[in-house]
């Protein structure tokens, strides 16, 4: 269902998902579904689209992240408590790598979250030019 809609919201929005895009989404969706504790999970898929920018929003009602933990989830190797002893697993890289990718292409990244409620992560970035690609500055660092 997740594939469906960035598939739709690739080709509305003239947006070139690269295989670096692929991987931010497919570790945050992932997320939403690894830390999940609820009977009816809940993911929502939006994007906020303005002449400049596009907001991707991938909210869920899962188990939330604490107050102290939230600043540091971007953070390499960072895995906050109760998520740490999910049989699940995890390199607490996700998100860093996340963060690398879409700050490489001048956006922005950032999680709010309500412990037991869920969390909503947001990123954003550049619209494409005619012209095609993202105003990329990205460089194939130690990824
Ligand atoms: N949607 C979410 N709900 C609750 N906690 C989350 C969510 N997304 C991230 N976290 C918390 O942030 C931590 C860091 O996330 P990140 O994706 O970087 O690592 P990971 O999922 O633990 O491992 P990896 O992505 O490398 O397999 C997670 O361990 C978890 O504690
Ligand atoms: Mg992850």
């Amino acid at each position: 269902m997740g594939y469906f809609f960035i598939l739709l919201a690739a080709v509305a929005l003239h947006i070139t998902i690269r295989h670096k895009l692929k991987r931010v989404l497919l570790n945050v969706i992932g997320n939403a579904l690894k830390y999940m504790d609820k009977p009816n999970p809940l993911i929502r898929f939006s994007l906020q689209v303005d002449s400049e920018w596009v907001t991707v929003a991938v909210k869920d009602n899962g188990m939330g992240i604490d107050a102290e933990a939230l600043p540091h989830i971007f953070e390499r190797f960072y895995r906050a408590e109760p998520s740490r002893n999910l049989s699940t697993g995890g390199s607490g890289l996700g998100l860093a790598i996340a963060r690398q990718i879409i700050e490489g292409h001048g956006g922005s990244i950032w999680m709010e979250s309500e412990p037991g409620v869920g969390s909503s992560l947001f990123f954003t970035l550049k619209r494409t030019t005619e012209e095609g690609g993202f105003h990329s500055h990205d460089t194939d660092s130690d990824y």
